[in-house]
């Protein structure tokens, strides 16, 4: 079944039983998963970067068209030093050696986030690898670097005002969603956080709007294609309603327009 993909999914129903064209994660549960084995937490960090490897082939596999995993929030400098050089050196090295394999595979590399903190070298290596990339069509890969939430939607206020400042105080949905980072992307179907926190601690604020919603406790280095389709498994249980009522959507195509409010857009669920 196709579905039709618009700057915002809450413009669409998507079919629930395909498998979900966007899949977004919180890679969570990397230092309980070294400390598990006596090694330091870091050594999480570096199995977390083997899963994401698998990530990576499990959904194009599974011809999912988009994967973003938040690999560094903008909280996350809180670390202790040496943590966060760790994985910096690790976001390094990982640009250094995998953008190739990923070009082979046909996998578009995008990175967002508020770059400015980051090492010129890894910045430029971002940049290479993302226009490297750029016109492959079989995965999209996101990476949530020194990102937030609310960082997203106030740099995507800030570049609406600017652009328009005549429309202050009308400002509607489809004027602010091109700003966002990820406006390249359909809103993600099915969220996934590891490690058996349940909360999306700042990630895609806006665009989790109406996702499905998937909590494990396995630790993000142990997620595996396996436990992926067990998400998918419970994602293609759900019924997105989109603020309608379970009878209006059983008289109605899967991929059939939401109704619009008053302003051209989905008010609230
Ligand atoms: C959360 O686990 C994980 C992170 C903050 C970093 C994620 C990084 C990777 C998976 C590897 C690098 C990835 C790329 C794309 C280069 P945690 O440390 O909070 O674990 P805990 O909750 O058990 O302490």
């Amino acid at each position: 079944m196709t579905s039709r993909i618009t700057a915002s999914s809450t413009q669409v129903i998507p079919a629930t039983g395909d498998v979900p064209r966007h899949v977004a994660i919180i890679m969570d549960g990397n230092g309980r998963w070294a400390k598990k084995r006596f090694m330091p937490r870091v050594a999480g960090h570096s199995k977390g970067l083997e899963a994401v490897r698998a990530m990576v082939r499990a959904c194009i596999e599974r011809k999912i068209g988009y994967l973003t995993l938040f690999a560094f929030s903008s909280e996350n400098w809180r670390r202790p030093v040496e943590e966060v050089t760790f994985l910096m050196n690790l976001f390094l090295k990982a640009l250094q050696a995998e953008v190739g394999k990923l070009h082979a595979n046909a996998v578009r590399l995008k990175v967002v986030g508020d770059l400015s903190a980051f090492d010129p070298r890894i910045v430029a290596l971002i940049r290479e690898g993302e226009a490297r990339t750029s016109n492959n069509g079989v995965l999209t890969l996101t990476i949530c670097a020194n990102y937030g939430g609310r960082w997203d939607i106030l740099q995507a206020m800030n570049q609406l005002a600017l652009a328009h400042p005549e429309k202050a105080g009308v400002y509607g949905e489809s004027d602010l969603t091109p700003h966002l980072a990820m406006s390249f992307a359909p809103e993600p179907d099915l969220f996934i956080r590891t490690g058996g926190e349940e909360r999306i601690s700042n990630f895609l604020l806006w665009q989790l709007a109406y996702s499905e919603f998937h909590f494990t406790d396995i630790l993000w280095p142990d997620f595996d294609a396996t436990a992926l389709d067990a998400a998918i498994a419970s994602y293609q249980t759900r019924e997105r309603r989109f603020g309608r009522t379970s009878e209006q959507l059983l008289g109605e195509s899967a991929v059939s327009p939401a109704p619009t409010c008053g302003f051209g857009e989905l008010k609230n669920s």
